[in-house]
């Protein structure tokens, strides 16, 4: 019996990447002047040529409450300013041992440098980005002879020190120059600022001198300047800036979240990386019976994007409750089934925590389930 359902289900899974497939067609940049309405559709990470970006502060003058709220966002602060980074200020000294190696990050004033040595040679350099907000870990941009390097040491929050990066080989450089990072490519480079700044890439063009720090408003709007125009001329045509919230619920989740996240679209090449893709929310989420086209199963849903995130139970009990009946309550008209164990915190037992250890992270399993004691990490 268990077959036809399987079988049932890849078609599916098949059915719905090729509706993914053709709303990615349609989703490129097609915007000559640069600007976007919200007729149109904004990809965060394909800012077209001539996208000119107004800045935060310009939102905050109407935007007031939304402007404060924002800026204690993880998302805000994906990118840290060297200058005032927290964790480089309250890390003033961190350093590791890596067999003859040692590796030092120490704080001179503004300024933070990433210094290796084997005993008789020094490479010193300035870190030129901090990438993360360090609730999981932060890990440095370097730049040598015009080339950007990715740390091979990164910091951690749990415990507070330097740890070899995500990814890395966890075995002995084999020379100096190799123990300072990995010489990015190109295309990592536009990928990491992409997905971390705001339009310090457009039309995939790397313009660092256009960089903000952290995923602004406009990462996720588009160029606001002729609403900000329009606005102050006391105009309200909402068509001048996109609104995300306009989106359906699966196109908000596997396309504009994901664009970042990564979702579904990369479907193969997610699940290939096993435990390291608990890290991608909308791909997981897809997982789930849960999980639909509903808004009330969206990204939107859970989280508001201009707050930070709610770490209390108690705040997603109405958001499971908005499908699922209360054990021994009557379901109401089209409510799924109830629980029958308990009655709140839904999430601590159905979207499990899960250690990533080079990560020194417990992931938030967006895969909703019934999790079973000691089972494989489903994928
Ligand atoms: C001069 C005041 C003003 C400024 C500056 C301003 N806004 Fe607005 N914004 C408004 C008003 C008023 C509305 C409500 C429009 C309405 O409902 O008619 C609005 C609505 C919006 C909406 C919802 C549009 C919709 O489709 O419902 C978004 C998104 C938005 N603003 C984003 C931004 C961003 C991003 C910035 C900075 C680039 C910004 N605003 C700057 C006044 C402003
Ligand atoms: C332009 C890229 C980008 C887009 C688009 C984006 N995110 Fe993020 N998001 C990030 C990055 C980068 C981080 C990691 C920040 C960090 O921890 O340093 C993040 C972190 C988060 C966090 C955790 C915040 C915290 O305090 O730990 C939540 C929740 C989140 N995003 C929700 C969303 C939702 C919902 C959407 C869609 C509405 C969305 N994101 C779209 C880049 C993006
Ligand atoms: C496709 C978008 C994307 C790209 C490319 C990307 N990141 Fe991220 N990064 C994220 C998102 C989303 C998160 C939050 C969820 C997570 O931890 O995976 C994150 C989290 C992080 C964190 C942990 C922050 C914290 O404390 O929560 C670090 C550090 C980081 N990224 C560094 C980098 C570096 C360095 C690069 C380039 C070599 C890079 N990222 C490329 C999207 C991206
Ligand atoms: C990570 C993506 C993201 C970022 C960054 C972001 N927003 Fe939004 N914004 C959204 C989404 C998604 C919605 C739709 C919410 C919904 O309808 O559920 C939205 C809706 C809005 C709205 C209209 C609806 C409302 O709730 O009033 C305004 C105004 C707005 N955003 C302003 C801003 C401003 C100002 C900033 C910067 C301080 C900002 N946004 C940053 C994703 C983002
Ligand atoms: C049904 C509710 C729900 C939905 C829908 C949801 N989340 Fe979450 N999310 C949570 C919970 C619960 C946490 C953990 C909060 C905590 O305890 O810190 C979380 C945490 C996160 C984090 C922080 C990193 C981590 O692993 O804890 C990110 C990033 C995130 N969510 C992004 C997303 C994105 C992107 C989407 C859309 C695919 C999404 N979430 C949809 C409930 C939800
Ligand atoms: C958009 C509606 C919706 C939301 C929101 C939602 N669910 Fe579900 N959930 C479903 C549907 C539909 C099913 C499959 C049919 C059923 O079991 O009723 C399901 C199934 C389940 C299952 C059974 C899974 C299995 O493998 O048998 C669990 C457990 C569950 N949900 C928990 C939750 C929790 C916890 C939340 C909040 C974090 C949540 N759901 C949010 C619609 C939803
Ligand atoms: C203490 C852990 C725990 C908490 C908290 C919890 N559940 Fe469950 N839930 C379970 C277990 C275990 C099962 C499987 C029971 C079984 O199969 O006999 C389950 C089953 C379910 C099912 C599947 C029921 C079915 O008929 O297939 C749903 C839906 C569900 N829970 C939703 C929720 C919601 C919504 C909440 C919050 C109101 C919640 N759970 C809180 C442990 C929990």
């Amino acid at each position: 019996m268990s077959r036809p359902v399987s079988q049932y289900s890849l078609t599916l899974i098949a059915i719905i990447l090729g509706l993914l497939a053709v709303g990615v067609a349609s989703w490129g940049p097609s915007l000559a002047s640069g600007q976007v309405s919200s007729a149109q559709r904004w990809n965060p990470r394909r800012v077209p040529a001539g996208a000119e970006f107004v800045g935060d502060q310009a939102c905050g003058e109407c935007h007031k409450k939304m402007f404060g709220a924002y800026a204690q966002t993880g998302m805000a602060l994906a990118m840290e300013p060297v200058a005032d980074s927290r964790v480089l200020v309250q890390n003033p000294q961190l350093s590791m041992r890596v067999g003859p190696y040692s590796y030092e990050i120490k704080r001179n004033g503004k300024q933070s440098s990433y210094s290796v040595t084997d005993g008789k040679e020094t490479i010193s350099l300035p870190i030129v980005y901090a990438f993360g907000q360090g609730r999981m870990g932060q890990t440095y941009m370097l730049q040598q002879e015009g080339k950007f390097y990715e740390s091979l040491v990164s910091f951690y929050n749990e415990p507070k020190g330097l740890d070899f990066t995500i990814g890395a080989s966890r075995s002995v450089p084999e020379s100096l120059t190799a123990a300072v990072g990995r010489l990015l490519t190109p295309n990592e480079v536009s990928s990491c600022f992409s997905c971390h700044s705001t339009g310090a890439v457009t039309a995939g063009q790397v313009r660092l001198d256009k960089l903000a720090h952290g995923v602004r408003c406009e990462a996720c709007h588009g160029p606001g300047g002729q609403h900000v125009a329009a606005a102050k001329e006391g105009e309200s045509d909402t068509k001048l800036i996109f609104n995300p919230g306009r989106l359906s619920g699966d196109e908000l989740t596997q396309q504009f979240c994901a664009s970042c996240h990564r979702g579904a679209e990369e479907f193969s090449l997610l699940r290939s990386m096993e435990i390291n893709n608990v890290r991608f929310q909308p791909y997981r989420i897809f997982l789930s019976k849960c999980y639909s086209d509903d808004r009330k199963i969206s990204c939107t849903a859970c989280h508001n994007p201009h707050e930070p995130l709610k770490e209390d139970a108690a705040h997603y009990d109405p958001k499971c409750l908005a499908c699922h009946a209360l054990k021994g309550k009557p379901a109401t008209q089209g409510s799924s089934s109830s629980c029958p164990v308990a009655n709140k915190d839904c999430t601590t037992c159905h979207m499990a925590k899960i250690e990533v250890k080079p990560a020194h992270f417990k992931f938030t399993d967006h895969y909703i389930r019934i999790v079973k004691p000691g089972e494989k990490f489903p994928n």
